[in-house]
């Protein structure tokens, strides 16, 4: 008798919290870096509205795009190929996505984060200086060659050094469709952010500022 009770008292204390979970989490993450509402409209958000399944093949399914060696014929020497929800359609709200890395000998995938996703990667062919550096400013990093897995926790700032002879080849995975990538040179650089705040937040003189926009002019 108490026996069932007690069992009947955990079973309604377990509906309980079941019912409560819902209302503690929080909200789902943003899918782009911002959504300003359009109070009238009537589309959902949470990504791109659905093609009819009517109209859905095969194709939707498969991406070629990284078939082809990227061009590292650019400042950095690298290329990225991405396979998100703007190139491949498919991966609309699965919360995937994924890069082809090609970085020329020399050249650098430049210190950049993923504002949306957390990021894996394997190493396919070259030597690589893999890194990331934590919100408390610990760098952590190692040299790969191929066959070797990293991780970069979410948000992190990262980057890929080819310290080898040759080419090297990496694709990346994210737990997102659209992860994004806020570029730390660019961001600074190329942007219109106010030459003020550059030499105040440095501390150099603004030639020095000049010198280093220059390189980034398209
Ligand atoms: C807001 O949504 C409504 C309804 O879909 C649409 O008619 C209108 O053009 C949208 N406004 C803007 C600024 O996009
Ligand atoms: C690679 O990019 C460079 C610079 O944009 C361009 O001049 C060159 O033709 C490209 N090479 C190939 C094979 O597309």
């Amino acid at each position: 008798m108490v026996a069932s009770l007690l069992l009947h008292l955990l079973c309604c204390l377990t509906v309980f919290w079941l019912l409560l979970l819902p209302s503690l989490s929080a909200d789902p993450d943003p899918l782009q870096d911002f959504c300003v509402a359009n109070l009238s409209g009537s589309l959902s958000v949470n990504g791109f509205p659905c093609k009819p399944a009517s109209e859905v093949t095969s194709d939707d399914f498969f991406f070629d795009g990284f078939m082809e060696e990227g061009n590292t014929t650019n400042r950095f020497a690298s290329s990225l190929t991405p396979a998100n929800v703007l190139t491949f359609p498919g991966l609309n709200t699965l919360g995937i996505a994924m890069n082809r890395v090609d970085i020329a000998p020399g050249g650098i995938n430049p210190p950049h984060s993923h504002p949306r996703a957390s990021e894996v990667g394997v190493v396919i062919e070259g030597k690589l200086l893999v890194g990331f550096v934590t919100t408390n400013n610990v760098f952590y990093s190692k040299v790969l060659t191929a066959g070797h897995m990293f991780i970069v926790p979410r948000g992190l700032v990262h980057f890929q050094l080819n310290v080898g002879e040759g080419k090297a080849l990496a694709f990346t995975a994210f737990n997102s469709h659209l992860p994004g990538a806020a570029v730390v040179p660019l961001n600074l650089f190329a942007s219109s952010i106010p030459n003020e705040v550059l030499t105040t937040t440095l501390q150099v003189d603004a030639d020095v500022i000049d010198t280093i926009r220059s390189k980034f002019k398209s």
